[in-house]
């Protein structure tokens, strides 16, 4: 039987302004490079359009690696295409585990097979090369050493230089998540010597969810294509996206077009913009949310030193209710900031100028929110 259902009246979103963990709020023109007609994912001028995105993103890791296109797929995808493709069943990874993201990445690579060691640091502070190298002292055949950089959870932002130094020392890989940091902050993947790392769309890129740009060097390159068993996921495994992705352009699967569009257009807007300029803004932004929190009694909790530009870890102040403050930030004000979460739960309210909306206006419009919430 055909079900008589009452059809829903368009969707008309609001104008909300994005200030929390992401998705930040999109670039106007690339929400107009989205509503372009649709081409055929193996169109001349889509592939076209492939080898851009491709270069563009080599441009924007600061990578020569030819292995750098963005999987389908949210960042936790990216998540996952790094893990099973670098993990074979009983493979050691030590993992840095400071929020949410470190613990999801151990359990995607537990589900991967791999004998995790986590390295675990209070949420809101980093993850040191001393633990690291404690760590790595205690496994005989590390396959990896993974860190969250910018954990979005908590604002605390890590430095990896050093850390990948003592991966490589030990015969490891080094592998970054870099969803949040990209497009924000320093992400120097050759510099660093970053053997896989993964993005995500909607932070400092300012497109919506729904790629994952990647990059995996020539060693990691090595580690997924002479492994001994099979990549246990289809979609994710590297070998087959490298010929869609490449030269050869053997369908694997249709890739999102519009997505493309939509990274396309945010990657060209960073480059215009030049890596530098955009970095020094989100930190400007960043310290101006700081002063102006001061002035209300507020302050960022994150680790002093190692504070995200992109995303601001606020305590709440004791006696106020932290959900009732967000709440009526979008209701009365149309803007969403995002809660803590696990142990920060109900303590922080977490802040992101992120990309395009990393913005002077957007701080003193969520800061002259806050102060009319908080006076109430
Ligand atoms: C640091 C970090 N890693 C991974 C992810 C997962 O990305 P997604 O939610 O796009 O799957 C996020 C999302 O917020 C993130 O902030």
């Amino acid at each position: 039987m055909i079900s008589n259902i009452q059809i829903p009246a368009r969707f008309n979103p609001p104008p909300r302004l994005l200030l929390g963990p992401g998705p930040s709020d999109v670039a106007p023109a690339v929400l107009r490079a989205m509503a372009q007609p649709l081409v055929g994912h193996l169109d001349p001028v889509f592939v076209k359009q492939m080898e851009e995105i491709k270069t563009m993103l080599r441009a924007v890791f600061i990578t020569k690696s030819d292995m750098t296109f963005p999987v389908s797929g949210t960042g936790s995808a990216g998540m996952e295409f790094c893990c099973v493709n670098l993990i074979e069943p009983g493979d050691e990874v030590v993992i840095g585990v400071n929020g949410v993201f470190g613990t999801r990445m151990c359990d995607v690579a537990e589900r991967c097979g791999a004998k995790v060691t986590k390295v675990e640091s209070p949420w809101g502070q980093i993850i040191t090369p001393q633990q690291i190298a404690d760590a790595l002292k205690k496994i005989s055949k590390p396959k990896f050493v993974a860190v969250v950089h910018a954990e979005t959870s908590t604002g605390a932002l890590t430095p990896v230089e050093e850390i990948s130094r003592l991966a490589h020392a030990a015969g490891a890989l080094f592998l970054l998540d870099a969803v949040t940091s990209l497009a924000g902050c320093p992400v120097r993947l050759d510099e660093w010597n970053v053997d896989a790392v993964y993005s995500g769309t909607q932070k400092c890129l300012s497109a919506p969810p729904g790629l994952s740009p990647i990059s995996f060097s020539p060693r990691a390159m090595e580690a997924a294509t002479k492994r001994k068993t099979k990549v246990q996921s289809w979609y994710l495994d590297v070998n087959l996206l490298s010929s869609y992705w490449g030269q050869e352009r053997v369908y694997h699967h249709t890739a999102p077009i519009t997505m493309n569009y939509g990274l396309h257009e945010a990657l060209r807007l960073v480059l215009e913009e030049g890596l530098e300029n955009r970095w020094q803004r989100h930190e400007q932004n960043h310290l101006l949310l700081k002063k102006g929190l001061a002035e209300l009694g507020l302050e960022i909790v994150s680790q002093a030193g190692h504070q995200l530009w992109q995303l601001n870890a606020v305590g709440v102040p004791a006696g106020v209710d932290e959900l009732t403050v967000r709440k009526q930030l979008l209701a009365d004000h149309n803007i969403e900031i995002g809660a803590g979460l696990g142990p920060l739960k109900g303590k922080i309210w977490r802040i992101g100028l992120m990309g395009a909306g990393s913005t002077k206006e957007n701080v003193v419009t969520v800061l002259e929110a806050l102060r009319k919430l908080l006076k109430k």
